[in-house]
């Protein structure tokens, strides 16, 4: 991935989160009796998620904003610069779409959106994503437990793996033209790491169905890897008995690992990991092992060498 370089965001366009956080405050408050965490549909006439939840996994930092968020992306299909995807990525069509989940299942089956959204409730889950590049964002999400899907499916002893693929369709998705990676991106997961509470499928962002750039209709969202493990625009999963290999290991496989968990104290071989910049921000963070996340998910890799399973 090329390295490192500061968004081209003046400090003026960064507001609309303030908008959004009061306005939040006010839902949180509004729904004090009853359910408590009902987030009504409230962000605009065009918004067409259902009702969503609040997460009890959401971190309590405050999220990008919504131009931040959209606007300085990595979705090499649209354009290798992070501001190519915002700009292009409208020619992505995605109605109809459908998810094909098959392979060590006990019942292979088509997800359409619709069906998808109603394997459980939304939740909005505000995670801190860690890019490789040593920038993060905090984006609030809306989708559903992983797990959720996959319990329809009924994964069978042999599925040790989830592999992940979006979409092939270089007219839709020029990026495809070019030689960057081997088409199509594909992304893999351990299985229990794939039914690990906190990775989702993200229908939305903010409130709203996820803008194009962002991975639309549908992407994962694993918050304690680099970001590039949370695979956008996907069209299949399937569950495997090999550990898939991943677009970037394909790439480059010493620099990038099939784990790759945010790790401080591992070095990517061109720049160190130890620190990041958090987007809006000037000074930088020191990196969080698992990216925060370590209470939840450390024990998936109890006794495993980090370095070598980077
Ligand atoms: N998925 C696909 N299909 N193509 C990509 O280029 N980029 C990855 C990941 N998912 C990518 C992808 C990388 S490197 C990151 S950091 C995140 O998407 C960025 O997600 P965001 O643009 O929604 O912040």
């Amino acid at each position: 991935m090329p390295t490192y370089r500061p968004p081209h965001i003046a400090p003026s366009d960064i507001t609309p989160e303030s908008v959004y956080l009061s306005r939040r405050e006010w839902m949180q408050g509004a729904a004090g009796f009853g359910a408590g965490l009902l987030l009504p549909q409230a962000f605009g006439a065009d918004a067409a998620l259902p009702t969503f939840y609040k997460s009890r996994y959401s971190t309590s930092e405050a999220p990008n904003s919504l131009r931040e968020v959209s606007s300085y992306n990595n979705f090499y299909e649209f354009g290798t610069d992070k501001s190519d995807p915002a700009e292009t990525a409208a020619s992505l069509r995605t109605e109809p779409w459908t998810v094909d989940v098959a392979g060590e299942v006990g019942r292979p089956r088509k997800f359409d959106l619709a069906s998808l959204m109603k394997l459980a409730a939304l939740e909005e889950r505000i995670y801190r994503l860690r890019c490789v590049e040593g920038w993060s964002m905090v984006i609030p999400w809306v989708g559903i437990p992983l797990a959720a899907l996959l319990k329809q499916v009924e994964p069978n002893s042999r599925g040790k793996y989830v592999e992940f693929t979006t979409l092939l369709a270089p007219e839709q998705m020029p990026g495809q033209k070019q030689r960057t990676l081997d088409w199509p991106y594909v992304e893999g997961l351990r299985i229990d790491e794939a039914m690990h509470p906190l990775t989702i499928l993200a229908v939305g962002l903010y409130g709203k169905p996820l803008p194009k750039q962002n991975g639309a209709p549908v992407r994962l969202v694993v918050p304690w890897k680099y970001g590039f493990k949370s695979i956008k625009s996907i069209v299949k999963i399937r569950l495997l008995e090999q550990q898939p290999t991943s677009s970037w290991t394909r790439a480059n496989p010493g620099e990038y690992g099939f784990y790759s968990n945010v790790n401080p104290e591992v070095d990517h071989p061109r720049w160190s990991q130890a620190t990041e910049r958090r987007i809006g921000e000037f000074s930088k963070r020191k990196t969080l092992m698992f990216n925060g996340y370590g209470d939840e998910v450390a024990s998936l890799y109890k006794g495993m060498d980090l370095r070598r399973f980077f």
